[in-house]
This record gives C-alpha cells, structure tokens and sequence, in this order.
C-alpha cells in the first residue's frame, strides 16, 4: 500500500513534536513536508528546535526520530500542496485561521487548534466518540467550495470529560456536570508557563478554557440531525487550574444523571465500551479506550501517562454523589499531548481514513 504524504506545520512546538514521534513508522501516513513560522523556515529541523544556548528543545520522550532530523523547515505558503493528501495542524489558533483556511481549499487538515471548532458546519471530532459527526465535513466542504476540509479535536481538557461522559450519557443520561481540572504545564506550549510561575504553585485560571470546554463538550455530545448538529442538553460548569504537573490533564467531576446509577454499573458500562469501541485495530488506538480503577490511589499523571501509550483515559475514585438524587463523582486523567492532541489528531486522521474521507 502507497502511504498517504503528510505535512505537519507547527512541527517545532510542542504538539508539533509529537506529531514527529505519532507519525514515526506510520504504516499509512509519510511524513514528507514539514513547515513552522518564519523564525523556523529554511532551517533543517535540529537547528530549528535548537534555542539561542545551542541547546537542542526537543520535548518528548525518546530520540528524535531519524527522518525528521534533516528535514527542512518551509514556510507555510512554501508547502508543495499537489504533493500532499493530509496536513496536520499544530499552530495557535490566530495564525491557523489563515493557515487552515488556506490549505484546507485543496487538501483535508486535520487541526489541533481551536480556529474552526465553533463553526456550524464543522463538527468537534474525538475518534470513537462522536465518529458519526464526521459526516458534517461533507456539508462544510460543499458551504464552502473546498476541496478538503478542517477536521480539529477538542481542547484537550474537554477530550477527557467528553470521553468519559459519552457512554454514561447514552445509559443514563447526563443532566449537570460541575468539574475542576488540574492541568499540566505543557498544555500551554513551548512558551505558555513560566518556570517561576509553575513551581510550588497552583494558577487558578486559565483563559477561555471553562467557555471552551462547556461549549466543546455540548457539541461533542450532541447529535447530527438533518445536517446540523444539536448541542446534548446538558448543563456544566467548570474551573480549569494549572499545577505543575508536566504532562496529562487530571480532572474531578460530578455528575447528576437522569437514571439511578451507582459504581458497579459505571465500571461495566465502561468494560462494555472498551469491547465495542469504534477504534479497535486502528494503528494508534489503545488496546483499552478506558482503565477503570478501583484503587482509591488511582489516578495518578505518574502512573497513568504511559498507559496504552497515553491513548487510554483512566477513570477511578468513582463514588455515588450525595448531592444529587442520581449521580457519580469521579476522577479522570487524559495525556493532553497524546490522545489529547498530537497522536489523538493521527487517530483522528486513521478514522477518517477508514471511512474513505482521506
Ligand atoms: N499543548 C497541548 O497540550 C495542546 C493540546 C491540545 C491542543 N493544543 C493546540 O495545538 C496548537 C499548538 O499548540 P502547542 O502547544 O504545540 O504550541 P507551541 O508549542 O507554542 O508551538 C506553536 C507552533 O506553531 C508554529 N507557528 C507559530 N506561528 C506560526 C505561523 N504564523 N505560521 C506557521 N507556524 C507558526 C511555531 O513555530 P516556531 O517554532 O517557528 O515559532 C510552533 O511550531 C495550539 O492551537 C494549541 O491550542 C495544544
């Protein structure tokens, strides 16, 4: 089989360094272009990650992947788009609202930006979540003339909460969520938290994140009906911190759901999922979508960043809520880098391929 060839832009940041490492020995997609700001441009990759101390910034763990090493770093607008069939985007969102407009006229782009996410016509994707909502990206090419489209994720702090909300929502329906995030430092980027600011500390804010992930995860859940999507008819509220954790988002949640519902039954209503999930044998899916713990230790970012190679989403602490006449609480931990951007958009790119829209 021919391999599908691949540019990542943004590929010296921090989620473009692990699309480098997600996209290593693909066996469907080939890395062969590769673009970053003009800072970058022109550079091969190891001086372009390399700072002004000489020191090369290279992120993630594990070598840098050989064919990356001497690839040349273009400028966007420096991209040869007739030999290409996918771009991933990993660039902050005001840049990519030119870049993704531009290359998504000739080619599919899947984004991890947020440039596009609230548009109508463009569907919020979490592979094995919502993969039905993809069909949306038909509608969008037409609206807009296209001949690709933009696919993007969520924000990674919604992609945990969408994943474990789903299969209780389908169940026992979801009325109220309340959750706090505790969320790490390279969620930020290569520049977004200061060493100084992060240590022995707690930030209490993060812009825009709570409007994303309560608008994010409506969408996610909600249903494509006669070409538009519903938002599911659930009300959340939130409250995203920062600790100086450095990689995987943990969250707490509280859920008031519409059926009685107790542990036992979350913990099967999860094992059935991991057995019916839409993307099993898919080259970067988790043997299991989703650990459930019981192990009141249990999640830790230490113990749980590794599993399924950060595809899997741990759940644990489940509890019946007080609060509420039916309802959990629960803790999750989801890799933001992993199933939450870099390798979560190759997943993403594997299922739409699957489904012939690559
Ligand atoms: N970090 C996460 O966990 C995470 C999770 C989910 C989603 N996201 C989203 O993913 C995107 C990338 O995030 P990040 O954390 O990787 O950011 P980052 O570390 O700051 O990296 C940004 C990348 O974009 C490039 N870039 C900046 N302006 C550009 C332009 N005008 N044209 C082309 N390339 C440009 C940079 O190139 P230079 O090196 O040349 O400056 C760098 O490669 C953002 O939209 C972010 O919100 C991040």
């Amino acid at each position: 089989m021919e391999k599908k060839k691949v540019a990542i832009i943004g590929v010296t940041g921090s989620v473009g360094q692990e699309f480098v490492q997600s996209l290593n020995d693909h066996p469907w997609f080939e890395v062969t272009q590769i673009a970053a700001s003009e800072r970058s441009a022109g550079k091969n990759y190891l001086e372009a990650i390399r700072n002004e101390g000489g020191i090369i910034m290279w992120d993630v763990g594990g070598e840098i992947p050989e064919y990356i090493k001497s690839m040349t770093v273009r400028k966007v607008d420096d991209l040869d788009t007739s030999q290409l069939d996918l771009v991933f985007s990993a660039v902050e969102s005001q840049a990519a609202i030119d870049i993704e407009t531009k290359m998504a006229a000739e080619l599919p782009v899947v984004s991890t930006s947020s440039a596009y996410r609230y548009e109508d016509d463009v569907p919020i994707l979490i592979p094995g979540i919502n993969d039905e909502q993809a069909e949306l990206l038909e509608t969008q090419k037409k609206n807009r003339n296209w001949k690709g489209f933009v696919a993007p994720l969520p924000n990674c702090t919604t992609t945990g909460l969408a994943i474990t909300l789903k299969p209780l929502l389908e169940k026992y329906g979801a009325k109220k969520v309340m959750m706090t995030s505790m969320q790490a430092i390279s969620g930020g980027g290569k520049s977004g938290v200061s060493a100084m600011g992060i240590t022995d500390n707690i930030i209490p804010y993060i812009p825009k994140e709570e409007g994303k992930v309560r608008l994010e995860t409506r969408k996610i859940l909600g249903k494509l009906i006669n070409g538009k999507i519903e938002d599911a008819d659930i009300r959340i509220s939130c409250t995203c911190t920062r600790v100086p954790v450095i990689d995987g988002h943990t969250e707490s949640v509280f859920v008031e759901t519409t059926k009685e519902i107790n542990p036992e039954m979350a913990k099967e209503t999860y094992n059935q999922s991991n057995k019916d999930s839409s993307v099993i044998g898919l080259p970067s899916a988790p043997k299991d979508y989703y650990a459930f713990h019981e192990d009141p230790t249990r999640p830790q970012p230490r113990m749980e960043r590794t599993v399924g190679d950060g595809m899997t989403t741990t759940i644990g602490r489940v509890e019946k809520e007080e609060l509420f006449d039916n309802g959990l609480k629960y803790m999750l931990f989801s890799h933001n880098k992993k199933m939450g951007s870099a390798k979560g958009a190759v997943l993403l790119a594997e299922m739409l391929y699957k489904k012939g829209k690559i």
